[in-house]
């Protein structure tokens, strides 16, 4: 048993649907959330930039005593996990390996991605796809305007409407059988999402896939809280002049949601 917390990060609001699914998973674990909201977004910058500020936000979590890291971020993940796993003697767990488990296991091989530039770029889910599913096609589509959108709470408008057509009026004539949400924030648009591509698209949000991921790794390692209370939830914020607050209360269905300055 450990009761420490489990250490969360993203670039903003879009980890809280990763924490979302953790928090209903693993309901008797306590939660640290770090929104790198200073260095929003992640997603155009580069791989040595994503690298130092994942070490560095790494380095908080562990400073405040987490027991393992939740790196809630498809740009972070697909850029610098490995790196992160390297530097750092604590367990880090990304979104892409647990979500291209679940594909395999449902013998989905064609597959859409979407995700950040940086994320496209580093074709970090496509080479995963393609060393663990046989003959599987990957048709990827970077969104870059959608994360920025999410941190506006501009998700079930007219704007977020006709921006999903574009990026995704494409991909609805791919016979996809799965399109992975590969960056967090975008399963805020996820009922848009499935209006644009139709019921026969499975929709993956990878906050699920790693909430079962990281079940199986604190049973494995007999690191699980053993308190039986509420559980507590600790956000910080690198800059808190954002629109954080009012996203968080909608999809955290307004528990009390206590921020503070990193
Ligand atoms: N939510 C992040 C991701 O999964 C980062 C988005 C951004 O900051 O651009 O990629």
């Amino acid at each position: 048993m450990d009761n420490r917390s489990i250490g969360v990060f993203d670039s903003g609001v879009g980890g809280l649907t990763v924490l979302k699914e953790l928090k209903k998973k693993l309901p008797h674990e306590d939660y640290i959330y770090i929104g790198d909201t200073a260095s929003f977004p992640y997603g155009s910058k580069s791989k040595d930039t994503i690298i130092e500020l994942s070490k560095k936000r790494i380095e908080n979590l562990i400073d405040m005593n987490a027991k393992i890291i939740v790196i809630a971020c498809g740009t972070a993940t697909s850029q610098a996990l490995k790196e992160m796993q390297k530097i750092f003697n604590i367990p880090i767990i990304g979104i892409i390996n647990p979500t291209v488990d679940y594909l395999k296991k449902g013998n989905k091989k064609r597959i859409g991605v979407i995700a950040t530039a940086g994320t496209i770029r580093s074709n970090g889910w496509k080479n995963n796809i393609d060393k663990m599913i046989d003959n599987a096609i990957v048709i990827n589509k970077a969104c870059p305007l959608l994360a920025p959108m999410a941190e506006e709470g501009w998700t079930e408008n007219e704007i977020a409407r006709l921006t999903i057509h574009e990026y995704l009026k494409d991909m609805a004539s791919e016979n996809l059988e799965a399109l992975i949400l590969g960056c967090t924030h975008y399963p805020l648009f996820k009922k848009m999402i499935e209006n644009e591509l139709g019921k026969n698209v499975e929709i993956i949000n990878t906050g699920e896939m790693v909430a079962k991921e990281l079940e199986e790794y604190l049973l494995q390692n007999n690191i699980e809280n053993d308190k039986k209370n509420q559980t507590k939830v600790d956000i910080f914020l690198t800059d808190t002049e954002c629109n954080f607050l009012n996203v968080a209360k909608k999809l955290l269905e307004n528990e009390n949601i206590d921020i503070k300055k990193l």
